[in-house]
């Protein structure tokens, strides 16, 4: 097939270039490539490619700068992937957008399912929801990817992030009364290949490792698969803070945002892993000094 990747130098972008390549043909557009708030750029730059499936990984995902810049916002999470889904229409090619938990409210206590009603509280989820309703609205054969808390060896995320400064403080602390689920990008890449093809069904898909924590429960399972690769630390335990405590952020953030993975199960006849056993795999490959 003939794949192209929009967002390669991202943290999922960069996952699903070397994953694809070899098997098909694949192609890919960083941000200075390609700049998805000039539209007609967009249009500009896909006419003359040919592909059978784009897969938009780019997207505004700083959640505060969203509150201040909103009208990048939408251009960028709603604008340009309703011109990327017309694009694909022409071409009889489907497109892979990804979305976000943060398009609920977070006022659930168990896990969203596709179903769930969409009530994003920042300008990010508002951007993002209205980006989706713009990729399936072209097409029904498109598939919108919901993921949460993303992590990977191309970009920093929050475990990290916590793994340094517990190599450097002797006392760190994560947010114990906010939960989702990890989602590690090589998993998100080895899972998408089955929904490439047109004739699967379109529509939303949610899909992260399984099981929920808090961050302070994914930061100290970070810290116990350092202990087990050999990695010192001078903290070794994660203390708890809350969600109100970080006074520095701007936009809402909702609460629980776990993600039923149900039908991914049912379409697919798999279940993914846990998220601990992918935050373990992560480390041990990328981290351990054994
Ligand atoms: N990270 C998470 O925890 C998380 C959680 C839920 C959902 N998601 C979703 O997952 C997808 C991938 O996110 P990620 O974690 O890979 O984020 P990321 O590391 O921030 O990557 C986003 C990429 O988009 C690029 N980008 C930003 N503005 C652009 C523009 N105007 N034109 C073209 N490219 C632009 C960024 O380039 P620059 O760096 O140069 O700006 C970056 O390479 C996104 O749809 C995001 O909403 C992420």
């Amino acid at each position: 097939m003939k794949i192209v990747i929009i967002g390669t130098a991202g943290r999922l972008g960069a996952a699903l270039m070397p994953e694809y390549q070899g098997e098909h043909d694949v192609n890919g557009f960083n941000h200075a490539q390609l700049d998805l708030s000039n539209l007609d750029k967009i249009r500009e730059k896909l006419a003359g490619t040919h592909f059978d499936v784009l897969i938009n990984a780019a997207a505004f995902t700083n959640v505060d700068l969203c509150e201040t810049q909103s009208d990048q916002a939408f251009r960028v999470n709603a604008e340009a992937p309703g011109v990327l889904a017309e694009i694909c229409g022409e071409k009889n090619a489907r497109l892979i957008h990804f979305s976000t938990d943060y398009v609920f409210d977070g006022e659930k206590r168990v896990p969203y399912t596709e179903e769930d009603e969409a009530n994003p509280i920042s300008v990010y989820g508002e951007s993002k929801l209205a980006g989706e309703k713009k990729a399936l609205a072209a097409e029904n054969r498109h598939l919108v990817v919901r993921v949460s808390w993303v992590f990977g060896p191309d970009r920093p995320s929050f475990i990290d992030g916590m793994m340094q400064r517990a190599q450097e403080n002797e006392k760190v602390d994560a947010i114990a009364d906010k939960f989702s689920t990890p989602a590690y990008t090589r998993d998100i890449a080895k899972m998408l290949p089955r929904f490439f093809d047109n004739g699967v069904e379109g529509g939303i898909l949610h899909f992260a490792n399984a099981g929920k924590c808090s961050w302070q429960e994914y930061a100290q399972w970070a810290l116990d698969c350092c202990d087990k690769a050999g990695l010192s630390l001078k903290a070794n335990t994660v203390g708890a803070c809350k969600l109100k405590d970080m006074a520095n952020w701007i936009a809402r953030r909702p609460v629980y945002s776990v993600l039923s993975t149900a039908k991914y199960t049912q379409l697919t006849g798999t279940s993914p892993r846990t998220w601990r056993e992918a935050v373990a795999d992560y480390i041990t490959r990328f981290y351990s000094k054994k």
